[in-house]
C-alpha cells in the first residue's frame, strides 16, 4: 500500500510511520489522517512489534491543517474532530508499543499524536505544545484529556490556556518527553529503543499496555466525547475565523 503523504517502512518487526508533507511542515489534512489510519491498520495486521511515529524533514507534525480548518462549520468541525480522534485512538490502542520520535515542531494536533503514543523521545531542537488557543479554538484531538494525565493538571492548564511552545529540555522536565537526544542521534536512539521494545514478549507487552490504558478508560471516554463537542462548537466563531485567517495572512489576530 502506498499513500501520498504517509510512508510505512519496516526494519525487522519495527514499523515506522512517517508523515511526509514537508511543504506544510507535515500538517495533517483529511487525506493524511485517512492514510495514517490505513497505515496503522496495515502495521498492526502485518505484526509490528513496535511502531515509531515521526515526520519527514525538519518538522514532526505542525498540527492540523489550518488552511483546511479555516472555513469549517460546527458540523464539519465535528467530523474533523472525529477523524483526528480516530487516528489518536488507533495509536493509543495499537497492539504494540508506540514511540513518537519528535524531530521538530509538534504543535496542536501534532502534539496530540505524540501524546497518543506510549513513549516520546525529543530531539534537542524540538518544540512541542498545544497552540490552538491562538487560533481561537481548543485542542480537538485528545489533549484536554491526555495532557493533564501526563504532565499534571497545572502544567496542562498553563500549556493549553497560554498556547505555550515548550523547548525539548522543558518538555523533558515536565514529563512530556521521556528523554531528549541530540538531533543527529534521534533516529539511532529511537531505533535502539524500538528494537528493545520489539524484543520483549509481545503478548505481555500488549497486556501491560492494555492494562495501563485501562485506567484512563471510563473518565477518558467521557472527557474525549466532551472535547469533541466543545471543539466542533468553536467553528464559525469570530475568533476561530479571525485566528486562522490571521495565520494564513501572516498578521496578528484581532480577537473579540
Ligand atoms: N496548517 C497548514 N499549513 C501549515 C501549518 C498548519 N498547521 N503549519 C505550517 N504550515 C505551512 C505554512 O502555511 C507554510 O506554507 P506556505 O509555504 O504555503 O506559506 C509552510 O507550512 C511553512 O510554514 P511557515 O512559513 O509558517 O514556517 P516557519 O518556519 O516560519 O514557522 C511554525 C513554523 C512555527 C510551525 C508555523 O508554521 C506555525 O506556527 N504553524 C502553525 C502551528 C499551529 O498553530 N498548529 C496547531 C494547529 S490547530 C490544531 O492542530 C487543532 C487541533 O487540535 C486538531
Amino acid at each position: 500500500m502506498t499513500w501520498e503523504a504517509v510512508r510505512l517502512e519496516w526494519d525487522g518487526d519495527v514499523a515506522t510511520l512517517t508523515v511526509d508533507r514537508p511543504d506544510a511542515l507535515n500538517a495533517l489534512n483529511v487525506e493524511t489522517l485517512e492514510a495514517m489510519n490505513e497505515a496503522l491498520a496495515a502495521a498492526a495486521n502485518d505484526g509490528a512489534r513496535a511502531l515509531v511515529l515521526t515526520g519527514a524533514g525538519e518538522s514532526f507534525i505542525a498540527g492540523a491543517d489550518i488552511k483546511y480548518m479555516q472555513s469549517l462549520s460546527p458540523e464539519e468541525g465535528q467530523e474533523w474532530g472525529e477523524l483526528g480522534h480516530s487516528v489518536a485512538d488507533a495509536l493509543e490502542a495499537f497492539p504494540a508499543p508506540t514511540v513518537a520520535a519528535v524531530n521538530g515542531y509538534a504543535f496542536g494536533g501534532g502534539c496530540e499524536m505524540a501524546l497518543a503514543c506510549d513513549l516520546r523521545v525529543g530531539a534537542e531542537s524540538a518544540l512541542i505544545g498545544n497552540t490552538e488557543i491562538d487560533l481561537g479554538i481548543i485542542p480537538g484531538w485528545g489533549a484536554t484529556q491526555r495532557l493533564p494525565r501526563l504532565v499534571g493538571d497545572e502544567t496542562a492548564r498553563r500549556m493549553i490556556f497560554l498556547g505555550e511552545r515548550l523547548d525539548a529540555e522543558t518538555a523533558e522536565r515536565e514529563g512530556l518527553f521521556g528523554e531528549v537526544v541530540p538531533d543527529d542521534e534521534l533516529d539511532a536512539r529511537v531505533a535502539e529503543l524500538a528494537g528493545q521494545l520489539a524484543a520483549k514478549p509481545a503478548f505481555a507487552v500488549r497486556a501491560a499496555k492494555q492494562s495501563i490504558n485501562q485506567h484512563h478508560e471510563g473518565p477518558l471516554a467521557a472527557g474525549l466525547a466532551y472535547e469533541k463537542r466543545a471543539f466542533a462548537s468553536l467553528f464559525g466563531s469570530h475568533d476561530q475565523r479571525e485566528g486562522m485567517a490571521a495565520f494564513i495572512e501572516d498578521r496578528e489576530a484581532d480577537f473579540e
